[in-house]
């Protein structure tokens, strides 16, 4: 298997036009290969020709992220929506859109809110999502030595909490926008972890890495922005070794109406302004709560878990079911 893409150290490198770039391009170009396994004058490893090669890295020219209009809203429709076969149309927030369509129009969002990612998860959450990250935490209870996958991992909040849980073990956070790696991997260099961390540019349904590899897989709130789900879940399955444990955070739905109702107000009518105040970015905001309430409910997603061959699959509420944490173990 060819080397994955693996993002370099220089702090502000590579800084990603959001507009009509794909990330291997958005990788390619002025970054130093500082990371902790070497790569190329690009940051990446291997010629630009193996990168394009490589399973799992995105080739393919993202769209510019138009305009979002606002959603026409409904409650989560479940499965049907989310895996609609090849050639099919899928969701993105409340918007219905061509499948192939998908991954570049949440690559342009991520692209575009990078840089004020992490400032805004604590003001949305009033800091609650560390909470639940913690939860997290408590929940797969890291052990030395472990490799942990962190999927859809941005600016690797999971993979620094791992690692300050177990301190002999190493993690890898991948993820289809480069910008969000940029972030953590300056974060990680403040905070001068980054010898244990690899940072890897790839796609949840498609991951670049050898079957059997890792001891842990995680996923926070990543999984509800993936175009085919049971795809995500099958890679998964792959990249874990035998008897090792998927733990998936995610938004959620309250399964009080009432609760739910407060909720959608406060997440339809604030988070979009606070976006456009905090981030400048009202658009990307409003695709996130839409996709927030466009993700199956609890059940649903167990059943999907339990289909890509998880055992002793269990869910944990959070917050009333505000987000909830789903563990999966490959036996
Ligand atoms: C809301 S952020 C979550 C970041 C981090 N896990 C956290 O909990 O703070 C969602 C991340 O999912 C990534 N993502 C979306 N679809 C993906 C895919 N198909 N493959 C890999 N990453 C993906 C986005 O680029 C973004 O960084």
């Amino acid at each position: 298997m060819t080397a994955p893409p693996r993002i370099g150290a220089r702090a502000g490198a590579g800084k990603a036009d959001a507009d009509n770039k794909g990330a291997s391009a958005a990788c390619g170009k002025g970054q130093t290969a500082k990371g902790r396994r070497g790569g190329s004058e690009s940051g990446l490893r291997g010629s630009p020709a193996e990168r394009d090669a490589a399973p799992g890295v995105l080739v393919f020219s993202f769209a510019a992220l138009g305009y979002i209009p606002k959603g026409q809203g409904s409650q989560a429709s479940g499965l049907d929506s989310m895996d609609q076969g090849e050639g099919k149309t899928t969701h993105f927030g409340f918007r219905t859109v061509d499948e192939t369509a998908k991954a570049g129009m949440v690559h342009g969002v991520f692209t575009r809110v990078a840089s004020k990612y992490d400032v805004m998860n604590d003001v949305m959450s009033g800091g609650v999502h560390r909470l639940w990250k913690d939860a997290m935490m408590d929940w797969l209870a890291p052990r030395p030595g472990q490799r942990l996958l962190d999927v859809a991992g941005g600016t690797g909040d999971v993979a620094f909490r791992f690692l300050g849980r177990a301190p002999g073990a190493s993690a890898t956070v991948c993820d289809m926008t480069e910008q969000m790696l940029v972030e953590g991997r300056n974060r990680a260099e403040a905070e001068k972890m980054g010898d244990r961390l690899d940072w890897v540019v790839g796609d949840a349904m498609a991951l670049p890495f050898a079957d059997r590899s890792f001891d842990t897989y995680t996923i926070s709130f990543g999984i509800r922005n993936v175009t085919r789900i049971h795809d995500a879940l099958a890679e998964a399955y792959r990249v874990l070794k035998p008897g090792g444990r998927l733990m998936v955070l995610e938004f959620s739905q309250l399964p009080n109406p009432m609760l739910q109702k407060a909720y959608d107000l406060y997440s339809f009518n604030v988070i979009p302004v606070m976006g456009q105040v905090i981030a400048g970015d009202r658009d990307s905001y409003q695709y996130l709560v839409e996709s927030i309430r466009n993700f199956p409910d609890q059940d649903s997603f167990a059943a999907m878990i339990r289909a890509a061959g998880f055992g002793q699959v269990k869910y944990r509420n959070l917050t009333l079911g505000v987000a909830a944490l789903h563990s999966g173990w490959k036996l």
